[in-house]
């Protein structure tokens, strides 16, 4: 048979939030059709593209390419790479620039970019002039499966990370998955750890389509798409049904309350990346949750050895430069989550694709198994 001359069709996941709702478009390639896109949603917009270093150098020619392939006209700010553009400075400079480049209402702000740049030209795009519409280009595998989609847009502050910020929806979201191939291989594995959340938390039949197919979306075979549509689709029905995170969208953050301590006890550097604290979170959890016989040992260990396998830290071993102080790690849980008399809330497991809030889960517990953790 001919093989087809063109790639298959985009895979379209739609954000079913009434007024604000909008699609996520995912396909390799995407990029020279960013500006027919665009079109279609807010004609005559001109565009400004925010973005960092790193994905300038690869991508910021082909992304003006694809609006000036419509007719939009478009500028760009360029911010030094890094958690630390996360700031009140930062974010002053970029609402300053956005004023200075005449952007009206009306007009866009694009991030081009990772969850660095995605939340920082969102939350400048929630309060510049009020409110402005932007248009999310994720360009990590982290942006493509959680942080571009949901609206949660945030800087960092000196008492914690992502507490300033506002819900602001982008009215598209763009994921071309051609622009993975420039990424470090250390940032797509730590990105794939959500992706494996999204199996491990709700989807057991995704968990083993990924134990089959990881390897392939890692080459950038269509494995990709499919793996970063259905992220998309899982993280997409929880924000639909719980945008501000009363409830079920807390699901999302299964491993976050152990990988956050390990994250800030690294002080949030190379040491550990956000990806691979999620992974490191996600086994313990498990490892937890069996301890407390909700699931066969078998069980979580192939949740965690499929972590392994794809190269992402599973025990507190394998943080780079030792191990955290037992007190450290519980003074970060405690400020992570409220403690309700003694009691913490944790995402945990029944199974594979079983999690659940557990909102009585005593401290003193937590503690026995991390300090187990720590010395075995
Ligand atoms: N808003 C949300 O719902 C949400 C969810 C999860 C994470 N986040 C936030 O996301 C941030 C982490 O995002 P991240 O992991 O994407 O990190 P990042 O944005 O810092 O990107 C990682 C690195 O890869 C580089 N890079 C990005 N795309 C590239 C490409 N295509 N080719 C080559 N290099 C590229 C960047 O310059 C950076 O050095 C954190 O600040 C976190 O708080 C937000
Ligand atoms: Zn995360």
């Amino acid at each position: 048979m001919t093989k087809p001359l063109r790639g298959a069709d985009p895979i379209v996941v739609n954000v079913a939030l009434g007024s604000r709702a909008y699609d996520i478009v995912i396909g390799r390639g995407l990029l020279s059709s960013l500006g027919m896109r665009i079109t279609a949603l807010r004609p005559g917009a001109a565009a400004l593209i925010v973005t960092d270093e790193n994905v300038a150098r690869h991508h910021l020619a082909a992304a003006h390419a694809g609006l000036r392939a419509a007719n939009i006209r478009s500028s760009e700010i360029v911010i030094d790479p890094g958690e630390q553009a996360k700031s009140w400075r930062t974010l002053e400079a970029l609402c300053e620039n956005i004023l200075a480049a005449r952007v009206e209402r009306g007009d866009l702000v694009i991030a081009l970019g990772g969850g660095v740049v995605g939340d920082l030209a969102g939350f400048a795009a929630a309060v510049a002039r009020r409110g402005l519409d932007y248009v999310q280009v994720p360009t990590t595998l982290l942006g493509q499966v959680d942080s571009s989609v949901g609206g949660k847009t945030a800087i960092n502050s000196s008492h914690g990370k992502n507490l300033i910020g506002a819900f602001h929806q982008p009215i598209l979201v763009v994921a071309d998955t051609a622009l993975l191939d420039t990424l470090p291989p250390r940032e797509f594995r730590a990105g794939y750890a959500e992706v494996a959340k999204y199996g491990l938390l709700g989807d057991a039949a995704f968990f083993t389509w990924l134990e089959a197919n990881w390897r392939e979306l890692f080459a950038g075979g269509p494995a990709r798409e499919h793996a970063i549509a259905v992220s998309c689709r899982a993280k997409a029905a929880l924000v639909a049904r719980d945008e501000r995170e009363t409830g079920d969208r807390a699901l999302l953050n299964l491993g976050h309350t152990f990988g956050h301590a390990f994250e800030a006890a690294c002080g949030f550097s190379e040491r550990l990346l956000h990806g691979e604290a999620i992974a490191l979170g996600m086994a313990l959890a498990f490892e937890f949750s069996a301890r407390r016989s909700l699931l066969p040992k078998a069980e979580a260990d192939r949740a965690i050895a499929h972590l392994a396998a794809a190269g992402l830290p599973t025990h507190v071993r394998d943080i780079a430069g030792g191990t955290p102080g037992l007190d450290t790690l519980m003074n970060l849980i405690a400020q992570d989550k409220k403690v309700k008399r003694g009691k913490l809330t944790f995402i945990l497991v029944r199974g594979i694709g079983a999690a659940f809030v557990a909102h009585d889960i005593s401290a003193a517990e937590v503690r026995a198994f991390l300090e187990e953790q720590l010395s075995g």
